[in-house]
This record gives C-alpha cells, sequence and structure tokens, in this order.
C-alpha cells in the first residue's frame, strides 16, 4: 500500500498544465487522485510521439509505424498492425475471426466532409446452419459443453480479412501490397514465442484441444504448439499463413471469400460436421455503423454501438458518473466508495446487457432508452453510496415486452494516431485463445469459435461467465453479443475538437470495465497513457454477483488516525463480495499529451507483453 500511495504521489506531483483539469479543490490526505484534484504536470520521462501506434505486440506496433513512416495515415497503420498481428498473436485475433474498428477521420487526400467517425463492424456471423436451439439439441453434440469453443461448430463465418480491406480502401491511403507487407515478412521469417504465447497454451481450451490424438486439432497442434515441443523463445514461422497473405495482397478479400482459401475453409468446416456453402462465404461484408456518442466532462466519447455491448455500458457508466458528479469528485482515487460507486454502476449496466442486448440487425434493442439521460440519472439514482442492492434489482426499468422476442483470451486491441489528427481505434479477436483451435488446411490460421459469445444454452453462462438474453440466440447471419469496446474521446464537444484518447482492450467482458477505467484514469485523473494502462483495475458484470479486485488495490489502505482500514474492509462494509486477482484485461491506450501541442503518450499494457511504436 505504502510504495502503490508513494507511487500515485509521485506522479501527481509530477505532473503540470493538464488543461481539462476539473473544478480545483483541496486534495484530502486520503490519497493524490482526487478527480477534483486532477494533477496539473507532466510526467517526467513519459515519451510522447507525434504518430504512434500501441498494440499488444511490439511487432504489430512496427508495422504500423512503417506505414506512418511511408506517410501512410492512422487507418494504414491500424490495417498493417493487425494483419501482423494475425501472425503474431495468433491466439488472439487473426484473419480466421473478426473485429470492430473505430475510425476517427479529420484530413484525407480524396475525402471531403471531414472529421467524421465511423464504427466500422466486421463481427464474424453465424452459418446457414445455425439454429437457435442447435447447441442444447443436436444429438452429437447436446452433451458437450466445448461444442461452441473447439471444433468446426465454434466457428462463425470469419470477417476480418473483408473489414479490414474495407477500410483501407474507403479511408487509408497506401496499397494492400504496402499494408500487408510486413505481416507476410512476419509469417516467412517467423516471431520469438513470449511468455503470453505460453500462457496461451497453457489455457484450458487448448489443453483440451492438444490432448485429442488424431483429431481434426493435429494441424493445430503443428503449426502453434510446434508437435507439443513449443517454449518460450522459439521461433514460430508460418509458411502457410504467409501464403494466404500472399493470395489475399494479390486479389483482395475475394482470394479469401471466393477463391482457394474459401475452398479450404469449406472443406475443413465440413469435415467437422458444420456444412458452409460458398455462397454464404462470399456474400460476407462489413457493416458501417453510427457510433454512440456522449458527452462527458465536456468531451465527446464516441462508443461502440451493438453488436457490441460495451460502448452500451460505457455510456451508461460514465452517465451515472456524470448524475452524480459532484459525490463522484470528492472521491479518492482507488478509495471503498469510488470503487464502490463504479461496481454499482457496472452491476445495473451488465444487468442491461444480460437483458437487452443482441446484434441490432435481427433484433430490436432499445438503444436509445438505454442511454438516454433520463435512464441513466435514475439508475445513478438507485445507487446507494453505504449498501449493495438484491441482485436482481439491477439494470433499466425499461419494459421488456415492448423490444422482445416471444422466446425468448483471445483479442487484441491496438489504437493509433497519425500527425493529421486521424485516429483508430481496433479490437479484433478469434474469441477464446486460438479460437476453435481449428487450422484452415493449406493456409496455416486458425478459425475463430465466435458461435461461444451467442447464448448457445438457455440460462447457462458463457465461457466468460455472461448470462445473456434469448436476443442472442444464434440465426443464419447473426452476429453474436460481443464485449469489445474500441473508444475514441475529444477534447472538446464538437467534432472538430482534437483526439484526446484513442482507447480499448482485449479480455471478454473485462475490455468493458478495464476501456472505462482507463478512460477515467486519463481523462478524468490525468495519468499519463502508459501508467494508466498498467494501473491496478476491478470488474464487476453484474453475473456472477463477485467484484473482481487487484490485490494492490484491496490490500491498500484509506483513512487516517483510527479511522485507517483497507480498501477491502470498506468494500465489504458496503456488503460487496470480493475475490482478489489479477486483471483479465489488457489495454492499450494513446493520450494526447497534455504538455507537448500536437504530440501523444501511448501505452501498450504490461500485462501482455506489448509496446507501442512511435516517433
Ligand atoms: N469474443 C469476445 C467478445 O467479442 O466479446
Amino acid at each position: 500500500m505504502v510504495l502503490r500511495s508513494a507511487f500515485l504521489v509521485l506522479i501527481a506531483s509530477a505532473l503540470t498544465g493538464c488543461a481539462e483539469s476539473r473544478t480545483a479543490s483541496t486534495p484530502t490526505s486520503q490519497g493524490p487522485y482526487r478527480a477534483a484534484a486532477a494533477p496539473t504536470n507532466p510526467v517526467k520521462g513519459e515519451p510522447t510521439y507525434r504518430h504512434v501506434v500501441a498494440a499488444d505486440h511490439e511487432i504489430a506496433s512496427k508495422a504500423g509505424l512503417e506505414m506512418l513512416r511511408k506517410g501512410g495515415n492512422a487507418v494504414d497503420a491500424a490495417v498493417a498492425a493487425s494483419f501482423t498481428l494475425s501472425v503474431v498473436r495468433p491466439y488472439s485475433c487473426g484473419i480466421g475471426g473478426g473485429g470492430f474498428m473505430m475510425i476517427h477521420l479529420k484530413r484525407h487526400p480524396k475525402i471531403t466532409g471531414l472529421p467524421r467517425t465511423i464504427a466500422l463492424d466486421y463481427r464474424e456471423v453465424a452459418p446457414s446452419w445455425a439454429r437457435a436451439d442447435f447447441f442444447e439439441t443436436d444429438p452429437k453434440l447436446k452433451d458437450d459443453p466445448a461444442a461452441s469453443t473447439n471444433g468446426a461448430h465454434a466457428v462463425a463465418i470469419p470477417g476480418t480479412v473483408a473489414g479490414l480491406l474495407d477500410a483501407l480502401e474507403k479511408f487509408g491511403t497506401l496499397s494492400r501490397e504496402a499494408v500487408m507487407a510486413p505481416a507476410i515478412r512476419a509469417a516467412e521469417e517467423g516471431f520469438v514465442v513470449d511468455a503470453d504465447y505460453m500462457r496461451a497454451v497453457a489455457s484450458s481450451n487448448v489443453a483440451r484441444g492438444a490432448k485429442e490424438a488424431g483429431s481434426q486439432f493435429a494441424e493445430f497442434r503443428t503449426i502453434y504448439l510446434l508437435n507439443g515441443r513449443v517454449k518460450e523463445g522459439d521461433l514460430l514461422k508460418q509458411p502457410a499463413q504467409a501464403r494466404a497473405l500472399k493470395l489475399i495482397a494479390r486479389d483482395g478479400a475475394k482470394a479469401f471469400y471466393s477463391g482457394e482459401i474459401a475452398s479450404a475453409i469449406r472443406s475443413v468446416l465440413g469435415a467437422g460436421g458444420a456444412n458452409v456453402t460458398l455462397a454464404e462465404l462470399a456474400a460476407y461484408r462489413p457493416r458501417e455503423l453510427l457510433p454512440l456518442t456522449t458527452s462527458f466532462q465536456g468531451k465527446k466519447v464516441f462508443a461502440f454501438p451493438p453488436p457490441s455491448s460495451g460502448g452500451i455500458v460505457i455510456v451508461q457508466t460514465l452517465g451515472m458518473i456524470e448524475a452524480r458528479r459532484e459525490e463522484f469528485d470528492s472521491f479518492d482515487y482507488d478509495s471503498s466508495p469510488q470503487i464502490h460507486f463504479l461496481t454499482e454502476a457496472f452491476k445495473h449496466s451488465f444487468a442491461d446487457r444480460s437483458r437487452f442486448l443482441a446484434d441490432p440487425a435481427v433484433t430490436d434493442i432499445p438503444v436509445l432508452n438505454l442511454t438516454s439521460q433520463a435512464n441513466t440519472r435514475d439508475l445513478a439514482s438507485r445507487i446507494d453510496l453505504s449498501r449493495t442492492q438484491p441482485i436482481e434489482s439491477y439494470g433499466s426499468n425499461i419494459p421488456r415486452a415492448a423490444a422482445h422476442p416471444p422466446t425468448d483470451s483471445g483479442t487484441s486491441h491496438l489504437s493509433a494516431v497519425d500527425s493529421w489528427g486521424n485516429a483508430v481505434a481496433c479490437t479484433e479477436t478469434i474469441n477464446l485463445q486460438f479460437g476453435s483451435l481449428v487450422v484452415v488446411p493449406g493456409f496455416g490460421f486458425l478459425l475463430n469459435d465466435q458461435m461461444d459469445d451467442f447464448t448457445t444454452r438457455r440460462g447457462t453462462p458463457n465461457a466468460f461467465g455472461l448470462r445473456q438474453d434469448d436476443r442472442n440466440l444464434p440465426a443464419p447471419g447473426k452476429q453474436p453479443l460481443s464485449s469489445m469496446s474500441p473508444t475514441i474521446v475529444l477534447s472538446g464537444e464538437t467534432d472538430t475538437s482534437p483526439v484526446e484518447l484513442v482507447v480499448g482492450g482485449s479480455g471478454g467482458p473485462w475490455i468493458i470495465t478495464g476501456t472505462l477505467q482507463v478512460l477515467l484514469d486519463c481523462v478524468t485523473y490525468g495519468i499519463p497513457a502508459s501508467k494508466a494502462v498498467a494501473q491496478p483495475r476491478i470488474h464487476h458484470q453484474w453475473m456472477p454477483n463477485t467484484l473482481r479486485i487487484e490485490p494492490e488495490i484491496a490490500d491498500s489502505t484509506e483513512g487516517s488516525g483510527k479511522q485507517t482500514r483497507t480498501v477491502r474492509a470498506g468494500l465489504e462494509s458496503r456488503g460487496q463480495e470480493l475475490k482478489l486477482g489479477k486483471s483479465e484485461c489488457v489495454i492499450q491506450a494513446i493520450r494526447r499529451s497534455p504538455s507537448s501541442p500536437g504530440r501523444f503518450e501511448a501505452g501498450s499494457d504490461p500485462r501482455k507483453g506489448g509496446k507501442p511504436a512511435g516517433e
């Protein structure tokens, strides 16, 4: 605790000139990070960049920087970084998966009418075989709880290649060949297996697939487990994925969705009993959506709309903070009142996630009701600062019937900015570590297990412990609900305001609470990006009714003299049930430097070992 306080005091006392600091007031003795006492000095030694990419692997960040050096924009950089992640973080995301890209375009040589912010949705869609009750009733799979996470039936139609190339063609400036070159190089020359890769190998999903000798997972074991002998420090080359990437670089998205690669996808899934047609692969298209927007501390926030659940949870939680701003500002940073308030807000918004959210293209979602100021004020007014509530009492009082049908870590985030003021927040996933463990023969890339993000078995939580509504049942062409939350904050209320923060993360539902906390760290508390992504964090997702908290926070003390107690004691006295443990969320953030005009700070979360690259 002493160390943690000393660290925070050090940063706070070293900060100057934060233009957006909140109303000044005297900090209490309990900690330096009262919102009201926002830091005012730059941290000495925090590097700043005119353009930068923060991915969760340094090779991917450098691929993005290579594009910026060629004169490319943030979209070129993000697309290059993303294709490279398919190679160097193959267990998190890749061309066999899907994602969300939030693009804030301020200047572009060929596009007028800027600034404009686009939410590009290239999430996977359920194949034509998917029925609402498939995983509950299929005679071969109904008793196999792993049917939606391992093997052919776990796989939804991938969207990444279509999404990335759509973003590049519409909003980038460089050629396909140029942006894909670093990924092809990484696949051919190989990358060094790191500690995070080995953590992914040790996950239970992988252990199960690895055990099944002679099965559909044989190619996965050969390429990604090096026949069971993979270890930290090994050089892992992917000549087969390089072949796929070269075909895509040459022929574009059609190489993936209707060429040789499409046939290989159809044949490997068919061999596993999941029949996907060439026509449905060829029909895949990304969707261009309008971002959700809200105002927070006088800044415009762009959050991702459904099928992301993250944007709605973030907008609701920020709304609850604004509704009780004076009280929130009186709480010390990471104190029990502040954590209790955030936890109660998360419970309300995750209860709504569970009850209301799904693919809006197929199901009515009351987005406006959920995110309205009237609703967030109502939710905020129901937060009791001294006590938790009965678990079923959380969530919005919106009539369900109106919009309700009758029946009712893997993942990787990168942030990029360029010197023209453009920004990209991009989160992509193949769902659980190494996705379905199914490799496309001859092309070496992994297919996702995104079917598990649907409500596959009614009333049963998914792999992330999330209970979801019947609105999120599978259906052909439908996208499963996601927690991915790429978010961009501007420094003022208008679209012409400079970009203040580009943020997002990986880690299932932890993405949402982690993104929100780093947003508060950077925007409300003035913590520099590289420190904000490393801060200890909390997580609550309504169900299970447990507050996950990193020991560094729980064990720190608050108050003074006889009133001194641990934060943990403060939370338990309010009825919170705590579970101590490491945050499962990995955040990459870029923040506008408060002291160097036109420059940015960048942070890749040390939890996954990434590093930003910029200049
Ligand atoms: N597959 C994780 C997510 O989209 O939330």
